[in-house]
């Protein structure tokens, strides 16, 4: 099962399944000196749990994540960091009963075909959500070195269903009110509604998706290697390697469609000794290059697949038609737990282009303990 590593110079290995003994990330190119200890990496992991039981899974997963390699004396050394959490909490019973009943939406059908069904079937084994762990690890390492270089990561629940967040939101608001209600969205009354249909949804056996919008500043101008690996186009794949994520699009997105180039160019001007745009319908990049404007994306999320609403399915082991429905600890909405997913896997990709840009340094300037 190739495909488990992204990245050129700044890269991250996932590994691990869902009901499996641990699940771990290996970073290899993480530039020495950085200073980094689990406290750094332990409130990410917690921050993809909201506090509200009706709206995630019932597996109240408290991952504690271990640094086994990498770090030395309290400051990365070079060499490949390798963190894990254990898989405490599975329950792997309501998955054995369904084994050859594939979930519409979910991964079973493919897996069983690519692998001969030899797969871990078992809470959706490498399929499921529970991935996002490793990609959740790997990004507090990538945030901590952008902090280092002034970039910021921000990212929030834009809309549930059709719940949506239709006012202009400042970055401060964001910062400061995302994680102040269960659905992570900054508009604290557009929250509760969200929070609402979630829980509808919930009681009629069904679930949502949603909309994640995520903001970048401070990338300097510069960064991205067109065509192939432009810097829209591998924010875009680390992005849709998220399991859910459906769609991406950056600054104006598919509204740039229906504009005239009068209304959808950017147009430059010289501020205080600076090249800026007007505007930011290119969301920050141009010809796969950061223009140095803020990077804006938005990133669609489908609702979770695992649903108790009885709906058509086959049995692979009998070749007959049947039906299913989804017992056991499943999200009623992903996009909550996703928000900290999205953030780092655009943090992942943007430090492994500043690396390739020449924008990162290898070794950091010594600090203190
Ligand atoms: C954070 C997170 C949590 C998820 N939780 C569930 C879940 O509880 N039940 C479920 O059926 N799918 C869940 N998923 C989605 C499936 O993993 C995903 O739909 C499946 O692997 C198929 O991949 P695709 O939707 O990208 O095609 C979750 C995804 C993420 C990112």
């Amino acid at each position: 099962m190739a495909g488990n590593s992204i990245g050129k110079e700044f890269i991250v290995t996932s590994f691990g399944e869902s009901h499996g003994k641990i699940i771990g990330a290996i970073i290899d190119g993480c530039p020495a000196g950085l200073q980094l200890s689990e406290a750094d990496i332990q409130p990410e992991l917690d921050n993809r749990i909201p506090p509200q039981p009706k709206i995630v899974s019932a597996r109240i997963e408290k991952d504690m994540v271990k640094i086994l390699s990498g770090v030395f004396n309290g400051f990365t050394t070079g060499a490949p960091i390798c963190m894990m959490v254990e898989n405490k909490e599975a329950d792997s019973s309501d998955y054995e009963k369904i084994k050859n009943l594939p979930r519409p939406g979910h991964a079973d059908y493919t897996s069983w075909i690519k692998y001969g069904g030899f797969g871990d079937f078992q809470g959706g084994g490498r399929f499921s959500g529970r991935a996002t762990v490793a990609l959740v690890m790997a990004g507090a390492v990538a945030k901590k070195l952008l902090v280092k270089h002034n970039v910021d990561v921000l990212a929030y629940t834009k809309s549930i269903g059709n719940v949506k967040l239709r006012r202009q939101i400042t970055r401060e608001e964001i910062s400061r009110n995302k994680f102040e209600n269960a659905v992570r969205c900054p508009d604290l009354t557009c929250a509760e509604k969200m929070q609402t249909t979630i829980i509808e949804a919930r009681k009629k056996g069904d679930s949502l998706g949603g909309i994640i919008e995520v903001l970048i500043t401070n990338v300097p101008a510069g960064v991205g290697e067109p065509l192939f690996n432009g810097l829209d186009a591998d924010l875009a794949k680390a992005l849709i390697s998220i399991p859910a994520v459906k769609g991406i699009e950056f600054g104006a997105g598919f509204k740039a469609a229906e504009m005239k180039g009068s209304e959808n160019n950017d147009e430059f001007q010289v501020i205080k000794g600076e090249v800026k745009t007007l505007t930011n319908n290119a969301g920050g990049i141009l010809g796969g290059i950061s223009t140095g404007m803020p990077i804006i994306a938005r990133i669609a999320i489908k609702p979770t697949p695992s649903i108790e609403k009885q709906q058509r399915t086959v049995n692979l082991s009998t070749m007959e038609n049947d039906s299913l429905s989804v017992k056991g600890r499943h999200d009623p909405c992903i996009v909550p737990k996703a928000v900290p997913a999205v953030e780092s896997a655009v943090a992942i990709t943007l430090v492994d282009h500043m690396m390739r840009a020449g924008k990162m340094q290898r070794v950091l300037k010594k600090e203190s303990k």
